[in-house]
């Protein structure tokens, strides 16, 4: 058995990073759907759709545990695949009981930001990430008394996959985004997107030194660490053998490139359909 990561294209690669370095004893199975990236302005139901689609190919690896890297479809999906959609397929193939687990990127982050935080938490991420309010309710589920101030910074993604690091136009972009949040004194920052800890740097420069700013992979990494070691009955079954698979549903030179980037040299792709 091996643990299933899903994004809706490659920024899931810079949380899987994250993850290996800290557990690379397992085999992961990772499932970009490129062909249909980004998710980040798409309506609800039809991330909900494609987020099913590919749970359910990761399943079909041999994942019984499958997280979701990308913050929209944790967002706008899970919680839905959680409570509806997994006692159905559970019921339809037959392996209810068996211990299927599908986990997001927003609980551990909300966690970690209620320890850290005293007052007032900022979130960034897309348009779908932020318009869903997930992070505010469960913040608000965990520490009512902290305030949450949300900015949708839908930019960031494509000028991040140019490349555009340094450049003064994204520091600007930066700058008129953030400027609502350092406006009101936040105290934490969760970047709230694959694509956004390439720009921490920037976005702390921007942000100083008051301002804890959060990285999903990071705290996901030691999240999924923690609940392995609370599941032994889900750590023991899974394979230890450092084998790592990458299937996308589109290659293109572009999409090679940003895996070489944010992954490895060596990785290579396979590329499948979803339906
Ligand atoms: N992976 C998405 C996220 O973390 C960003 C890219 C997209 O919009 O699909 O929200």
């Amino acid at each position: 058995m091996k643990i299933g990561i899903f994004d809706s294209g490659l920024g899931g690669l810079i949380i899987l990073k994250d993850i290996i370095k800290k557990l690379p004893q397992y085999d992961y199975v990772y499932l970009g759907d490129s062909a249909r990236v980004p998710y980040g302005n798409r309506s609800q139901e039809t991330i909900y759709e494609f987020t099913k689609q590919a749970v359910d190919f990761l399943f079909k690896q041999d994942c019984q545990l499958v997280i979701i890297a990308c913050n929209t479809a944790s967002s706008e999906a899970l919680r839905k695949i959680q409570q509806e959609w997994l006692p159905e397929y559970s019921n339809e193939t037959g392996v209810m009981g068996n211990g299927r687990r599908v986990l997001g990127v927003i609980k551990p982050v909300v966690e970690k930001a209620a320890q850290v935080s005293k007052r007032k938490v900022g979130v960034i991420g897309t348009k779908g990430t932020i318009s869903s309010e997930a992070y505010v309710k469960e913040l608000g589920k965990l520490k009512s008394q902290l305030e949450v101030i949300q900015t949708a910074t839908p930019l960031l993604v494509p000028l991040i996959e140019e490349g555009w690091i340094k450049s003064d136009i994204t520091k600007k972009v930066l700058r008129k985004y953030l400027r609502s949040l350092k406006n009101v004194n936040i105290d934490t920052l969760i970047l709230g997107c694959t694509h956004y800890p390439v720009l921490q740097k920037e976005i702390k420069g921007i942000m100083g030194k008051s301002v804890q700013v959060l990285n999903s992979g990071e705290i996901v990494a030691e999240s999924l660490a923690d609940y392995l070691q609370r599941h032994s009955e889900i750590e023991s079954k899974l394979a230890k053998n450092s084998d790592y698979k990458f299937y996308v549903t589109d290659i293109s030179q572009h999409y090679q490139e940003l895996g070489e980037k944010w992954f490895s040299e060596d990785v290579k792709f396979e590329k499948i359909a979803l339906k």
